[in-house]
C-alpha cells in the first residue's frame, strides 16, 4: 500500500491568484492511474491556499474569529479539490473525494484520524480515498491542517510500505543544490538542521515536510520525495529502477 501526497506545488501555478494546472495534474493522474496496489491519496493547496495566508495574516496556521473570510477561502480549497479528483476519474483512477475536515479532527489542536472504518472500507473496494488539506474548526477559530501532515497522519494510520511526496523540487537537495538520493535517520536530522524554514508559507515550506518525513522515519515508514511534474520518477522508483527522488529510508 502507497501514501500520496501531491504538491500543491506541482497542481497548481505559484502566484497570488488561484490557477489549477490542469496539465500537470492529468500527468501526475496518468501516472497514479498506472499503480497496482492500494492507495490513498491526499494533496496540498498551492496558490489556492498560501496568497490568503498572506493577505490575512494567518502565517502561523491559526486564524482568530473573524479575522479572515474563513468560508470563501473553504469554498476556494474545495474547488481545488474537486477539479484534482476529477483529473483522476477522467485519468480512471477510482477516486473517491474524502474532505480533510469529515476524515479527521483537532483534538486539543492535535490532528486526529476520526475516519479509519470510511477510508478501510473504500480501499477494500478498490477506490482511492482523495484527502485534502484544509481550514479547521479549532478554538473559537480556524487551523490550518497542511496535506505534509495529513500525510503523515495517514501513514501513522495504514503502515504503508512507502509515502510519496510530490513536491516542486527534484527531491531534496544538499546545499550545493545536487538532489540528495538516499538519507537515512541520521542524514534526515542533519537536513533538518540546513534546511531553512520558508517564512512566507503557513505550511512551513521543505523545513516543515522535513519535520513530518521525520515523524514518518521513527514510525518505519520510507518516503520518497519526488517531483509532481515528473510523476513517472515514483514509477521508475518503483519498478527498481534508478529514479530522481530522494529515499527517506527507515532503519
Ligand atoms: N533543501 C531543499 N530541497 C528541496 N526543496 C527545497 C529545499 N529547501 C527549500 N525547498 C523548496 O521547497 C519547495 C517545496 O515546498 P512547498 O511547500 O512549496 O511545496 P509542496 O509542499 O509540494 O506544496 P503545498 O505546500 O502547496 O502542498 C520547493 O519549491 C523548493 O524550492
Ligand atoms: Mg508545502
Amino acid at each position: 500500500m502507497l501514501v500520496i501526497k501531491a504538491g500543491g506545488s506541482s497542481i497548481t501555478r505559484a502566484g497570488q491568484k488561484p490557477v489549477f494546472d490542469r496539465r500537470a495534474a492529468a500527468r501526475l493522474a496518468a501516472a497514479i492511474a498506472l499503480l497496482d496496489e492500494p492507495l490513498i491519496l491526499t494533496h496540498g493547496t498551492g496558490s489556492y491556499g498560501k496568497p490568503p495566508a498572506v493577505r490575512y495574516g494567518y502565517l502561523d496556521g491559526r486564524i482568530r474569529r473573524g479575522a479572515a473570510p474563513v468560508t470563501e477561502i473553504k469554498a476556494s480549497l474545495r474547488e481545488l479539490h474537486g477539479l484534482f479528483v476529477a483529473e483522476l476519474l477522467a485519468a480512471g483512477v477510482k477516486a473517491v473525494s474524502c474532505p480533510g475536515c469529515e476524515v479527521f479532527a483537532l483534538k486539543r489542536g492535535r490532528l486526529v484520524l476520526s475516519a479509519t472504518r470510511r477510508l478501510s472500507s473504500l480501499l477494500a473496494r478498490g477506490c482511492v480515498p482523495v484527502v485534502n488539506s484544509d481550514l479547521f474548526p479549532c478554538g473559537g477559530g480556524f487551523r490550518v491542517v497542511s496535506s505534509d501532515a495529513i500525510a503523515a497522519e495517514l501513514a501513522a494510520a495504514f503502515k504503508p510500505r512507502l509515502a510519496v511526496f510530490f513536491t516542486a523540487a527534484q527531491g531534496l537537495t544538499g546545499p550545493g543544490g545536487k538532489v540528495i538520493g538516499e538519507l537515512n535517520a541520521a542524514g534526515l536530522k542533519l537536513f533538518r538542521k540546513i534546511c531553512r524554514p520558508s517564512p512566507g508559507d503557513v505550511s512551513g515550506g521543505m523545513a516543515g515536510k522535513a519535520a513530518e518525513l521525520a515523524r514518518l522515519n521513527a514510525l518505519g515508514v520510507d518516503s520518497f520525495i519526488a517531483d509532481g511534474r515528473r510523476p513517472g520518477e515514483l514509477l521508475k522508483f518503483l519498478s527498481g529502477g534508478r529514479a530522481c527522488g530522494t529515499l527517506v529510508r527507515a532503519e
